[in-house]
C-alpha cells in the first residue's frame, strides 16, 4: 500500500533461476514495475528488485534476486544462495531444454540451500501458444514429482506473474 514502502514485517528473499533466455528478468520487472522489455539484454551478475505484500496485516517484504543464466556471467553461485527462504526456477514453454536443464538447476538448489526452502517452477511464455513443446501437464507432474508448486506465466500479458510470486511468499509465509 502508498506510504508503506518502507516498513515491514517479514524480509524474505527469494532466488530466480533458470537457463538464460527463460525470462527471468522480464517476470522480475513485470512483478515490481509492470514492466516488458522486448528483446531484453542478458543479466550480468546480480540484480535485486523487491515488493511488499500484505498478509494478514503484516506487510511482507518479498527481495527477489535475479542473476544470469549464462554461465560465465553468474556471481558467485553461495553468495547468491546464502539466506534464500524461497526459490522461482524457471523454463520456457517452447524450449525443451530449458524444461530438460531443471534437473541440473534442481541440483543446484540442493547444493546450496537448506532442504526446507520453498520452491515454485514457472513455465514462462504461455503466449506462444503456437510454439509450444512442454504440455501444461508435463510440468505440472515434473513440479509434483519435486514436491514444489508450479505456475504457467507470462512476463510479456502478465497471465499469473503476480500469482505465481505470491503463491511462493504464503507458501514461505
Ligand atoms: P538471462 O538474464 O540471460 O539469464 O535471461 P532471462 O531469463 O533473464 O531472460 P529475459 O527476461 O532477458 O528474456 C529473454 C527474452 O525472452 C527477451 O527477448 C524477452 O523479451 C523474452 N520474453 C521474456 N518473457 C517472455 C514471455 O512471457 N513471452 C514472450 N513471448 N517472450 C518473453
Ligand atoms: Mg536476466
Amino acid at each position: 500500500a502508498e506510504g508503506t514502502e518502507d516498513s515491514y514485517d517479514y524480509l524474505f528473499k527469494i532466488v530466480l533461476i533458470g537457463d538464460s533466455g527463460v525470462g527471468k528478468s522480464n517476470l522480475l520487472s513485470r512483478y515490481t514495475k509492470n514492466e516488458f522489455h522486448l528483446g531484453s539484454k542478458a543479466t550480468i551478475g546480480v540484480e535485486l528488485a523487491q515488493n511488499t505484500i500484505e498478509v494478514e496485516d503484516k506487510n511482507i517484504r518479498a527481495q527477489i534476486w535475479d542473476t544470469a543464466g549464462q554461465e560465465r556471467y553468474r556471481a558467485i553461485t553461495s553468495a547468491y544462495y546464502r539466506g534464500a527462504l524461497g526459490a522461482i526456477l524457471v523454463y520456457d514453454i517452447a524450449k525443451v531444454t530449458s524444461f530438460q536443464n531443471l534437473d541440473k538447476w534442481i541440483a543446484e538448489l540442493k547444493q546450496h540451500t537448506e532442504s526446507n526452502l520453498s520452491v515454485i517452477i514457472v513455465g514462462n511464455k504461455s503466449d506462444l501458444k503456437h510454439l509450444r513443446i512442454v504440455e501444461t501437464k508435463r510440468g505440472r507432474q515434473y513440479a509434483a514429482d519435486q514436491g514444489t508448486l508450479f505456475m504457467e506465466t507470462s512476463a510479456l500479458d502478465s497471465t499469473n506473474v503476480t500469482e505465481a510470486f505470491e503463491d511462493l511468499v504464503m507458501h514461505i509465509y
